[in-house]
């Protein structure tokens, strides 16, 4: 019997976990524990509307505060936890106080890569995960002053069109020879690196960063193979780590995140992970994945807390992403890696298309540019492993819903 569920983190896996389990009606306790200030909120909007101060901070939350006192769910913020005993089914928090939990559920998200180069430390060096990061670095973002981002991944691409928004001169640096090669096609890659160029960003692709260097403050980043760029600030955004400190800690299994079944249970039947920090398997894929979207941390929250409320719930979901950059939406459905084809669906230059991609003649993902319509239409498509015809996918006049499906 479950009487108490020990949280820890407060992002936005453990606001929903604590918020699922008091809608199935658990009558428990519940305490999370989170060492930020805030309480559970989103942080899409850090690196678009909220940058772009066009987002008061009371909307990231994702419940008002009062819900927290009103659902009965303890919120200690500002506050770590510290280690776990499995044995004594207890967490020891930096409050100095031990918790004892009948269920523990990590939600301790991703912390972000640093790099260790010359003049990380210098004053106008950013990196971006929370709140306090966007209010120290808005200041920095005054207009005509120059900016250089370094990596041309979802930070840095969002930031640099916020920036541009803002009237800052942004130059983007980055190692790979096209923008956002973790996750999108050449062709995609290509499209984003035109619309950037052509609202004024200079990118510097296939290079990298050796320091920076500055009296109290950066005022230029080194470059491997070309001149300093002169800068008034920059932000870091080279991707995450798993924060599986706490995790590992307690021998609990760690790979590429914190090793979870399709029940989001860690190999202690009473320790659940979900969200960011996770390494969980996908059916629809056939492997285990980790994750870095909202959609992952708000399924695996929910699994998670049905699980607890012993209603056996599997997770098994095609995942999905997003990305605002200036007028243009991004929807990812699927995971691309492994493809042998692309299909475009219309053109890019009409800047509403999509980018299919297939292995072994089925549809695994897709990145819809501007087209709501392909990426709600192609999830079915891939959960059930379609194999669709080719032309028929790249005919933009024939609605993704009305393929058939060959098995
Ligand atoms: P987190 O939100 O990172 O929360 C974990 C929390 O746990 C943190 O508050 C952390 O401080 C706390 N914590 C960690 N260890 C401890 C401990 N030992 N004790 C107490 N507290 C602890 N995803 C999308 O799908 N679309 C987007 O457009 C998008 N935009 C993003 C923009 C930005 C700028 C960032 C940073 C991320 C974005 N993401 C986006 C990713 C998305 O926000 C994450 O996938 C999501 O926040 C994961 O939720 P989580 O709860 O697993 O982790
Ligand atoms: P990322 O993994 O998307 O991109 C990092 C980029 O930095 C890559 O292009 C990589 O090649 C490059 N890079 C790595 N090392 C470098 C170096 N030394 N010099 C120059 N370039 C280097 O990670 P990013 O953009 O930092 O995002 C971090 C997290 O935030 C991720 O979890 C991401 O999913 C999440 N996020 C998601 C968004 C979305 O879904 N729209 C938006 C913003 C963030």
């Amino acid at each position: 019997m479950v009487n108490r569920v020990v949280i820890a983190g407060a992002g936005h896996a453990a606001g929903q976990a604590a918020a699922t389990l008091r809608q199935r009606k658990f009558t428990g306790e519940i305490l999370m524990v989170g060492e930020e200030p805030w309480y559970p909120y989103q942080r899409p909007p850090l690196s678009k509307k909220f940058l772009a101060g066009e987002l008061p901070a009371e909307r990231l939350h994702l419940k008002p505060d009062s819900y927290y006192a009103e659902a009965n769910i303890d919120v200690r913020l500002e506050t770590r936890a510290e280690s776990i005993s499995r044995k004594d089914k207890s967490v020891s928090l930096s409050s100095g106080e031990t918790v004892r939990y009948d269920s523990l559920i990590l939600a301790t998200g991703a912390v972000v890569r640093r790099l260790s180069l010359p003049g990380t430390d210098l004053r106008g060096v950013h990196y971006l995960r929370n709140i306090h990061d966007v209010d120290v670095m808005r200041k920095d973002m005054l207009p005509g002053r120059r900016m250089v981002v370094i990596g041309a991944g979802y930070i840095g691409l969002e930031v640099a069109a916020v920036a541009r928004q803002l009237g800052l001169d942004v130059t983007v640096v980055e190692t790979e020879s096209r923008v956002m090669s973790r996750v999108v096609s050449s062709q995609v890659s290509e499209f984003y690196e035109k619309e950037h160029r052509s609202h004024g960003v200079e990118l510097r692709l296939s290079t990298g960063v050796t320091g920076f260097s500055g009296g109290s403050r950066v005022e230029s980043v080194n470059l491997r193979d070309s001149n300093p760029l002169r800068c008034d600030l920059v932000l870091i955004g080279i991707g995450i780590e798993p924060n599986v400190g706490l995790a590992a800690a307690a021998a609990l299994e760690i790979n590429n995140g914190i090793v979870v079944d399709d029940l989001c249970r860690t190999g202690d039947p009473d320790i659940y992970a979900i969200g960011d920090c996770t390494f969980h398997p996908n059916a629809i894929f056939g492997r285990s994945v980790r994750l870095e979207s909202v959609h992952n941390a708000l399924e695996q929250a929910r699994t998670a807390a049905q699980n607890i409320c012993g209603e056996e719930t599997h997770y098994c979901d095609v995942p999905w992403f997003w990305s605002d950059q200036y007028d243009i939406k991004l929807q990812i459905a699927g995971l691309s890696q492994g493809y042998d084809q692309t299909v475009l669906r219309g053109a890019p230059d009409s800047r509403s298309f999509s980018c299919l991609y297939l292995k072994n003649g089925a549809l695994i993902a897709v990145d819809a540019i501007n087209s709501p319509r392909d990426f709600m239409q192609a999830k079915p498509l891939i959960a059930t492993k379609a194999s669709v015809p080719v032309d028929l996918l790249a005919d933009p006049a024939v609605a993704l819903k009305d393929l058939c499906v060959q098995d």
